[in-house]
């Protein structure tokens, strides 16, 4: 196994202003594509939001991973205060540090930030967390072994500029001793509204088509709980070029 880098340091972000946010939004920018990154406005108005306690009972947090100035990967997410959930929104490591467990550090480190978010909104635990993957992901089989429901519902991602909606799978990674089988239908679409209101900022997400086309694979449902996956498989390179969660193929040299 390889070993971490030395010295590295996870520090909370908590305005734009911050050095350690402005390089790891260079690093944003050169991971993601244009269809799945918000601007900087968008964290800067998060940060403002958190200081003044707007957010209360959701949350937001913005790790940065560091060695000393040199940003290695950063991670935000939410707390889903409405169904005591959290939600990682995005995770990047610098592609020279990757399989050093960079990302897995950053994801303990807001597991653990949304845990003390759960005990505050007055909940014994949190729930679980939440994120969006790609179908084909070899980590969503390795989470699925360790007790993670890929939910059976597809699942639509907003464009964030208006070109691609991206169908991806929503999981739910159990963070305490009780296996979580299944969410009920109107938690589901709470969360969903959540997701599209609070995290993508859209301002009526049911005059989306992508959205409404989720609530209604909930009509007449109690529950919704795992879905039959497809194996991962390499995706031909038209599809990579086509689907923007598959980045690592494409990412631009940000070393
Ligand atoms: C995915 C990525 C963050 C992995 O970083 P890394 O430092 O190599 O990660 P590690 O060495 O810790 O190994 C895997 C860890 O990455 C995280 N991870 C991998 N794929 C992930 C995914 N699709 N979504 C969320 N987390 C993921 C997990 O935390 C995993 O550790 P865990 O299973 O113990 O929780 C990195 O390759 C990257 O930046 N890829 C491009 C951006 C991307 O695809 N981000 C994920 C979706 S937003």
């Amino acid at each position: 196994m390889v070993a971490p880098p030395r010295r590295v340091r996870i520090s909370t972000v908590s305005s734009a202003r911050d050095p350690l946010f402005r390089r790891a939004f260079s690093l944003y920018a050169a991971i993601f594509p244009a269809s799945e990154r918000i601007g900087r406005e968008y964290f800067k108005n998060l940060f403002e939001e958190k200081r003044l306690g707007l957010l209360a009972p959701f949350n937001f947090h913005f790790l940065v991973a560091h060695e000393g100035e040199r940003v290695l990967g950063f991670i935000s997410g939410t707390y889903l205060a409405i169904a005591n959930l959290g939600f990682v929104g995005y995770l990047a490591v610098r592609p020279s540090v990757t399989g050093r467990h960079v990302g897995s550090r950053l994801r303990q480190r807001l597991v653990q930030l949304v845990r003390r978010d759960a005990l505050a909104a007055g909940h014994p635990r949190l729930l679980g967390m939440m994120g969006e993957v790609e179908e084909g992901n070899p980590w969503l089989q390795t989470m699925r072994r360790r007790g993670a429901l890929a939910l059976d519902l597809d699942y639509l991602q907003p464009s964030t500029d208006g070109t691609a909606v991206v169908p991806l799978v929503l999981y739910l990674q159990p963070t305490s001793d009780r296996r979580v089988r299944f969410l009920s239908a109107p938690a589901l679409r709470r969360v969903l509204y959540a997701v599209y209101r609070r995290l993508y900022r859209i301002r009526f997400p049911l005059k989306q088509p992508e959205f409404r086309r989720m609530l209604r694979q909930l009509e007449g449902r109690a529950r919704v709980g795992a879905r039959r996956l497809m194996s991962p498989a390499p995706l031909p390179a038209k599809a990579r070029a086509a689907r923007p969660k598959q980045v690592p193929k494409g990412v631009p040299r940000v070393d």
